[in-house]
């Protein structure tokens, strides 16, 4: 009986997950900032994961996109020439940056 009990209530529940209301889902507006070195992130940044990674972070100081460039690099070893890793830095410091 207990077994029935469980079952039908396993069976229904979706019906009582329906909710009337009308649901709004935040709009969050943080779109993808183009700028002269937007070219070099599409082409190291974007062949492992999404943008959404970077967005992600919120902005940030310097510091912080200097450690995740070369984590990148070190940890998960991405093909990224010392060059191009320093002008990325740049562009996320500049578009993604939190002044510091
Ligand atoms: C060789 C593949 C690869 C490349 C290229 C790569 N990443 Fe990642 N990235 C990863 C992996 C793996 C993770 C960790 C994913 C996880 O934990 O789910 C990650 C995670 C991240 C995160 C999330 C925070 C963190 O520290 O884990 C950020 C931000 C990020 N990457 C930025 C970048 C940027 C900026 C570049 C270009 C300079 C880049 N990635 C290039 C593989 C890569």
């Amino acid at each position: 009986m207990k077994r029935l009990a469980l079952i039908a209530l396993l069976a229904f529940m979706p019906l009582m997950a329906q909710v009337e209301d009308k649901i709004e889902v935040p709009y969050i507006d943080f779109p993808i900032k183009m700028g002269e070195d937007f070219a070099l992130v599409q082409a190291h940044c974007l062949m492992c994961h999404s943008f959404g990674y970077i967005l992600n972070q919120g902005k940030q100081p310097r510091a912080h996109w200097n450690h995740v460039v070369h984590k990148m690099i070190n940890s998960f070893k991405a093909p990224i020439p010392e060059e191009n890793a320093k002008k990325i830095e740049d562009f996320l410091t500049e578009h993604y940056g939190n002044g510091e």
